[in-house]
């Protein structure tokens, strides 16, 4: 290396960028960049290109491998995954530093719904539709997950799911492309803070690219084949949405979509990523996806995969090692050429001058930080919030809940059902375990117990476990109702029965535990029942019959502080279902924002040659968008300020929303449009928009929402983003099945 070379590297990492040394501090970032980029060995480069798993944790089929720190030592790694803490990511940083060229490594981990403080799975975090309480969930995330030395987290999750037998719609915001856009947005904002440089930010990484949450049958990884039409109306919106709020990365995704796999895919990562939307970030593939278009019958080899790989657009590979073992080569044989990966390392190295990774190494590695971030008691009271927000109250008959603590004193609560106990099942999938999680996640038993102290009394029966089919506790369980004078149960899923590889073929509530509700039942006693979850369930049988039900999801350390709160009515539900609930699997995939078809029934009693099923109505059992509150809510008819829309112009529709009921409540208004007739068929109803209101008893307020040609584009069949002229509905109400109605004309 000539004396020049030197001394630019040991400015590099000695944070003399400013000084205007050799021109240095004048440079662009794409000039430092390029500076760097110019000293490294073609072995460095792909290096830059190349992710391990760290063994901290595993998130995916492990790799049996040799030295990674010597691999790391010889500038050969980029980027670790599942490595976390000050201590493990400075040790590492370490090592790198020792490396030739002292490339920082860069840690990304998987905070998908909390480091430390655990918040509510995001699908239960999306039935909030609170976008600012999203944000700072993130924010809170990142700002934890940071202090521990992680700079990246593959987060959000922004795939659209329509499926729930997939156990990863967990992880996601539902099944609508606007509410997921917004969801997409309010994430990347919250993991990204003021912007890469604050110590605080974390990468943000929208996943998977795309099309993951269509897998066929709802089993994960499997294939996914749908029209370009639906890919870009449906499957792409959220995605662009986290595009365009900055998010420095992308994944893609283990998914062929259409024959190709989504990590060997240059229409969607060079041509829809890279090239319409101008993405400046990075793409990783996912776990091993590289390697995995071998078995897909796309590429021979692990050389050919890295060939395909980085052709169609993928930045990094997470631990395939197809990169680092061929890329090397390939280059030099002429078949990949080396502008290839230098783009690659140019992006990648891009993410690590704007963390500021190079002026400082460590900056992610304060153990004052870090110790400070541990036990923040105000994130838990952010948390236990976000949890309140995120239950829905499916069924309130004869207005059994909220409890009343003061006619309850003396009395006995029956707390019976596999989950009222349970401690880790709270945090749900995608979430780490700490040592004292037994003192710190807060059970349903426990909040009640706080909640109640020696007012009343509570009563405890376990009833069944969550698969088990023994009936065994039953008999207790009917025996504790019977002396108790209400009882709450609480039955689910185990929080792994969601997530990454959990699908199942039978989504209604496992086990015995919905005859253990009809057991319960039969004692007359007032039944309450929240159900656990990290997907819709089938549980019509309760629906039926108990009087009152709260969906809970997963709601996170704070968990029973929040049920506590909902039950007793310090806190009035106000969430509203992201994912329609169906009646039976064999209804799946249903969601609200369906084709008429040529033969819509009448009614749902209408079986005369039209598209329905002989044997289920067509409707869901619980419709997207619904969601009960203690109060009620009235809605007057829609008042439009023209009954015709031009381009430029504005549409103003308002409802007047009553509290009709007696406590104060949040509502969520929401907003749908039809198109009638367009060039190709549109969905009965889209959600264009929706606003939260806050009324106490009595009290109304007007709320106006105003369209524009905007809100009603969508994607023709040259795939042109296009708004066309005709006949429109609006559709405003609180759920997508109950809703006021009117029509205007969008004209030329
Ligand atoms: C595989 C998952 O699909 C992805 O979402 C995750 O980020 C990686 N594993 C890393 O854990």
């Amino acid at each position: 290396m000539n004396t020049l070379k030197r001394t630019i590297v040991i400015c590099l990492f000695t944070g003399y960028w400013m000084i205007p040394f050799a021109g240095f501090g004048q440079k662009t970032l794409d000039q430092k960049v390029d500076s760097v980029l110019k000293l490294m060995t073609l072995e460095e480069k792909v290096g830059q290109m190349n992710q391990y798993n760290g063994d901290w944790a595993a998130t995916g089929p492990i790799t049996p491998d040799g030295d990674k720190q010597d691999q790391i030592r010889k500038g050969l790694v980029g980027s670790m995954l599942n490595v976390t803490g000050v201590e493990h990511t400075t040790e590492l940083q370490k090592i790198a530093m020792e490396s030739r060229l002292k490339i920082p490594l860069l840690f990304g981990q998987d905070i998908i719904h909390g480091y430390r403080t655990i918040f509510p799975i995001p699908l239960g975090e999306a039935a909030s539709w609170d976008m600012k309480a999203i944000e700072q969930s993130a924010r809170i995330a990142a700002t934890e997950a940071s202090a521990a030395g992680v700079q990246w987290t593959f987060a959000p999750m922004v795939d659209i799911a329509r499926d729930p037998r997939w156990g990863r719609v967990m992880e996601g915001a539902g099944e609508d492309p606007y509410l997921g856009s917004q969801i997409a947005r309010a994430r990347v904002l919250g993991f990204q803070g003021k912007g890469l440089g604050h110590t605080d930010a974390v990468m943000a990484c929208a996943k998977h690219f795309a099309g993951y949450g269509a897998a066929i049958g709802g089993r994960d990884y499997n294939t996914v084949d749908m029209s370009l039409l639906t890919l870009w109306n449906v499957y792409l919106p959220p995605f662009k949405a986290a595009e365009e709020a900055g998010a420095a990365t992308f994944m893609n995704s283990f998914n062929t979509l259409n024959g190709i796999p989504a990590t060997g895919n240059s229409y969607l990562q060079r041509d829809i990523l890279k090239g319409k939307w101008k993405f400046q970030g990075f793409v990783v593939s996912d776990w091993n996806s590289i390697g995995e278009m071998i078995p897909h019958g796309f590429a021979r080899d692990h050389a050919d995969a890295a060939l395909k790989a980085i052709s169609a657009g993928n930045d990094m590979d997470m631990e395939s090692r197809s990169y680092i073992q061929n890329l090397p080569k390939l280059v030099r044989e002429g078949k990949v050429s080396v502008n290839l990966v230098n783009e690659a390392v140019r992006r990648i190295l891009k993410k690590k001058f704007e963390l500021g990774l190079f002026d400082d190494p460590y900056k992610f590695s304060n153990a004052q930080r870090e110790k400070s971030q541990w036990d923040n008691s105000a994130n838990l009271m952010v948390e236990k919030s976000m949890a309140e927000k995120s239950v829905v109250l499916l069924k309130n008959e004869g207005q059994l809940l909220p409890l009343n603590r003061e006619k309850l004193k003396g009395k006995t609560i029956a707390l019976i059902g596999p989950l009222v106990r349970s401690i880790r099942q709270n945090l749900g999938f995608w979430s780490y375990s700490w040592p004292d999680d037994s003192l710190r996640v807060i059970s349903t038993w426990k909040g009640i117990a706080q909640k109640v102290g020696d007012d009343i009394h509570l009563a405890y029966a376990k009833g069944c476990s969550i698969t088990d089919t023994s009936k065994a506790g039953f008999e207790e369980a009917v025996e504790t109702a019977r002396k108790a004078d209400i009882v709450i149960m609480e039955v689910g899923e185990a929080a792994d029965m969601s997530g990454e590889a959990k699908s199942r073929s039978n989504i209604h509530l496992p086990g015995v535990q919905e005859d253990l509700i009809k057991a319960i039942y039969a004692t007359g006693k007032p039944v309450i029942v929240l159900i656990n979850a990290g997907r819709p369930l089938i549980f019509n049988w309760t629906s039926a019959h108990v009087p009152a039900i709260l969906y809970t999801w997963w709601l996170g350390t704070e968990a029973g502080g929040a049920v506590a709160d909902v039950l007793f009515g310090d806190y009035n539900p106000s969430g509203k279902l992201p994912i329609t609930f169906p009646r039976a699997e064999g209804q799946i995939p249903i969601y609200y924002d369906h084709f008429n078809t040529g033969r819509p029934p009448k009614n749902a009693n209408d079986l005369n040659y039209v598209s329905s099923y002989i044997d289920l109505p067509n409707s869901p059992a619980y419709p997207f968008g619904y969601g009960l509150s203690y109060t009620t809510f009235s809605y007057s008819d829609i008042t439009l300020n023209s009954p015709i829309l031009r381009p430029g112009g504005t549409l103003e529709a308002s409802v007047e929303v009553t509290n009709t009921g007696k406590y104060p409540g949040k509502e969520t208004v929401q907003l749908y449009t039809r198109q009638m007739v367009g060039s190709v068929v549109r969905p009965v109803e889209e959600l264009k928009g929706f606003k939260q209101v806050y009324l106490t008893p009595g009290e109304s307020r007007k709320v106006t929402f105003a369209l524009t040609v905007n809100d009603l584009r969508f994607y023709n069949a040259h795939l042109n983003e296009v708004y066309e002229p005709g006949d429109f509905k609006i559709f405003i109400g609180t759920s997508s099945a109950q809703v006021k109605q009117a029509d205007f004309k969008l004209e030329k």
